[in-house]
């Protein structure tokens, strides 16, 4: 269990302590991972579910491959083969999922707030792997693990979150994980994509990277998600990156801090191509370091403490 919680729904969910045993449950299985044979059979007998109503690449095969590495048995759903394009609700949709037995659900979807509703129906758990512009809490735990591995305690550090913030779940997601752990968290972006109101946010915020850039110890990018832009919010993508690309100069400025980004990257956008293959750009480690944080998850929520009896799910 997380945070004495069944579900990950939230980075808002978890305090210091819960992030900590996740981060150290982390690094076991990252040991895991580089073993000849990488697989351990913590969670045999167990059956996950996908429920991707989003595009994803990293994220989906990053669970499929914990939970392989987990023994676990997965069931695929793919919306664009599926009943759902039949008008079959949500409801229905994991009611008729969960009626052939699962433990877990991976839900990631277009609305904010989907994978709380999923949860409050099943008695399965639900992680949340991205809803809207809300939430990705597996995301945050892979960029806290892989800062850390980098640069150690993260009290005091300085994370600006440079771009696209408003339509950004891991934006929202990763302001409250850096925050908790006692970093400093600055927003760099056009009046155009930050959010309208940032009460609540445990941040500063700034237009003009330039004047934080000396100062960072981490720069994390952000991807324009022009698939949620509903408005024009920049002049032009070459005028975005002008102004709030990581271009070579800048990177230059950062020394060795630490170059992030969740991925899909858009190359010439947010980041120069270039920059994003210097060494402190840290793309593939967070990709890597993925599947380990995903593996600490579902142990937690579907092996420590929960097993099978008679046929139910039961407190051992
Ligand atoms: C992100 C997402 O889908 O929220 N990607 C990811 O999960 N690695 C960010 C993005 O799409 O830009």
């Amino acid at each position: 269990m997380i945070g004495g919680e069944r579900h990950l729904l939230s980075m808002a969910d978890l305090d210091r302590d819960d992030i900590e045993q996740l981060l150290n449950l982390t690094e076991s299985f990252a040991e895991v991972g580089e073993r000849s044979i990488p697989k351990v059979p913590a969670l045999r007998g167990k059956t996950i579910a996908w429920l991707f109503y989003e595009d994803s690449t990293r994220t989906r095969l990053s669970f499929e491959t914990a939970a392989k590495r987990l023994s676990a048995d997965t069931m695929n759903f793919s919306v664009s083969s599926s009943s759902v394009n039949k008008g079959e609700s949500l409801r229905d949709t994991v009611e008729t999922i969960t009626a052939m037995g699962v433990d877990g659900i991976v839900v990631r979807h277009r609305a904010a707030g989907a994978p709380h509703r999923v949860a409050q129906w099943v008695d399965a758990s639900v992680i949340n792997a991205g809803d809207g512009w809300h939430q990705h809490p597996t995301q945050s735990l892979l960029d806290l693990y892989t800062a850390r591995e980098h640069i150690g305690e993260l009290d005091a550090k300085h994370v600006a979150i440079v771009g696209d913030v408003k339509h950004s779940r891991v934006a929202r997601s990763n302001a409250v994980a850096f925050a908790k752990m006692g970093a400093r968290v600055t927003l760099v972006a056009p009046r155009t994509l930050l959010p309208a109101h940032l009460d609540g946010w445990p941040v500063e915020f700034t237009h003009d990277l330039d004047e934080v850039i000396d100062d960072l110890d981490v720069c994390y990018l952000l991807r324009m998600q022009l698939e949620r832009q509903t408005d024009a919010v920049v002049p032009s993508l070459r005028e975005f990156h002008t102004e709030f690309g990581l271009d070579v100069r800048r990177a230059d400025r950062l020394g060795d801090a630490l170059i992030m980004h969740p991925g899909p990257m858009n190359r010439g956008v947010e980041i120069a191509g270039e920059v994003a293959d210097r060494p402190n750009a840290v793309m593939t480690e967070q990709v890597a370091n993925g599947v380990s944080v995903r593996m600490a998850v579902l142990f937690l929520l579907l092996g420590s403490g929960l097993d099978i009896v008679d046929g139910k799910r039961a407190v051992a």
